[in-house]
């Protein structure tokens, strides 16, 4: 795409249906770059504590350019309606709106049927979904279920509660020295009795990228599940639910540019038909009598009540933006943002990197100790001067003791951020070391 028809887009002078992928360009425009991506982004044209906004938060949330705002207040201002496909104009129009979302997102994870994208949320709602529509079906008293130790509670406590209602046994295989899962553990973890694994793709800690495919081939087997967490992998690198060999994936939107409130659960087709409905209500089922009712096909049995329709909206756009920059072009920069942050951290003594010091095999999250400052310090000094991090256990409390720390700073980047921004996060980090 060339510079000039991105930025049309990401400012939302052209729609973004005119995003494509891999597109060529014919002229000698310079391609864009990270500049051109964050004209798109209006939250960073403000000031925090007199200075430009440096956000290093995407872990937590991404921040959400314009086309994104813009599709969802289109949404609101003139396709409003409660979805219904044969029902007044604004009411298909709202329809077609949620259902092309649905055929978008299906198209950016590589989903053989949009009916197999079900719109929760957040990863935490998925992971809830998969917990107790085909956990309480299908986990009994005695059964296992296997989740590594190093997972965000979202994918922790449904599994923990699962186990609490059905009797099963939750076990968790371990990770090694340098926060790699440790897939000898994975395997002699292993038992007959193993109904579900759930693993995350990306760690929300130490940003490495997990072998997941190979995990799922090592763990699939008749009766049992493969549950990804996909919360800080599909925002940051192309995924493929089918290549994966995964039977369920989840993730939030608002990580990858999207709104907020709204995720996804790609799940495979066969099993959404067997398991019961998650919730119940209207929506998900017709010809609802006193006795009798006929569930919705696939994912739109998981669809009860009326539907956060400007969410999917949001999404889609958000896909679309991402995909308008590639992930290759996002590759490259994220290296070169690993690069930058690595080398400058290296040269601190006192920070402690938990996890790999490599630059590649990893996004751009990087958590972190400071030896005599706490989390709390960093993360305050850092917002003095206009940078935003997080501070805290990052939900993932015993991973971070597996390095022995309680709590961390983390630093997380993605396509806005730039090499000045790491920069000048590392040299106030070195200033308040020195103080
Ligand atoms: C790895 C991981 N899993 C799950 C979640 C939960 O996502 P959400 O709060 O959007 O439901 C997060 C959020 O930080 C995460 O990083």
């Amino acid at each position: 795409m060339m510079r000039r028809e991105f930025l049309g887009v990401a400012t939302g002078i052209v729609g973004t249906a005119n995003v494509q992928f891999g597109e060529r360009s014919i002229t000698s425009s310079p391609p864009p770059t990270v500049r051109d991506w964050r004209a798109a982004f209006p939250a960073l044209s403000q000031r925090i504590e007199g200075h430009p906004l440096a956000y290093l938060d995407t872990a937590a949330t991404s921040l959400r350019p314009q086309p994104v705002i813009d599709a969802v207040a289109k949404f609101y201002s003139t396709d409003n309606a409660n979805p219904a496909a044969a029902l007044h104009t604004l009411a298909r129009r709202a329809n077609a709106a949620v259902e092309g979302a649905r055929a978008s997102v299906a198209s950016f994870i590589g989903a053989s049927d949009p009916l197999e994208v079900t719109f929760t949320r957040g990863t935490t709602d998925g992971l809830n979904l998969v917990a107790s529509a085909w956990g309480d079906a299908n986990v009994h008293a005695g059964d296992e279920i296997l989740i590594g130790m190093a997972e965000h509670a979202s994918n922790m406590l449904p599994w923990r509660y699962l186990a609490r209602r059905s009797g099963a046994r939750l076990v968790y295989f371990d990770v090694d020295d340098g926060g790699r899962p440790r897939i000898d553990d994975l395997v002699s973890k292993l038992s007959a009795r193993t109904r579900i694994v759930a693993f995350s793709h990306v760690s929300n800690v130490l940003g490495m990228i997990n072998p997941v495919r190979e995990m799922c081939t090592t763990v699939r087997g008749p009766g049992r599940i493969v549950v990804i967490d996909g919360a800080q992998s599909v925002p940051h690198v192309p995924v493929n639910v089918q290549d994966l060999g995964c039977d369920f994936m989840a993730f939030s939107s608002h990580k990858m540019c999207g709104p907020m409130g709204v995720g996804v659960l790609w799940g495979r087709r066969e099993l959404l038909e067997a398991m019961p409905p998650y919730q119940t209500g209207s929506n998900m089922a017709h010809d609802v009598g006193l006795d009798a009712l006929h569930l919705s096909a696939g994912a739109l049995k998981f669809g009860a009540g009326t539907p956060n329709a400007s969410g999917p909206v949001g999404l889609a756009a958000a896909m679309a933006f991402l995909r308008g920059i590639g992930f290759d072009a996002l590759a490259a920069h994220e290296q070169a943002i690993n690069r930058r942050m690595l080398v400058r951290l290296a040269r601190i003594p006192q920070v402690r990197l938990l996890g790999s010091a490599e630059p590649q095999h990893r996004v751009s999250v990087f958590s972190f100790a400071v030896k005599d400052r706490t989390p709390l310090d960093v993360m305050r000094t850092m917002d003095a001067q206009g940078i935003a991090i997080r501070a805290g256990d990052l939900a993932s409390l015993p991973l971070l003791q597996r390095f022995g720390e309680n709590a961390v700073a983390r630093a997380s980047c993605y396509l806005y951020t730039t090499e000045e921004e790491i920069d000048r996060f590392a040299d106030t980090l070195e200033q308040l070391i020195a103080s």
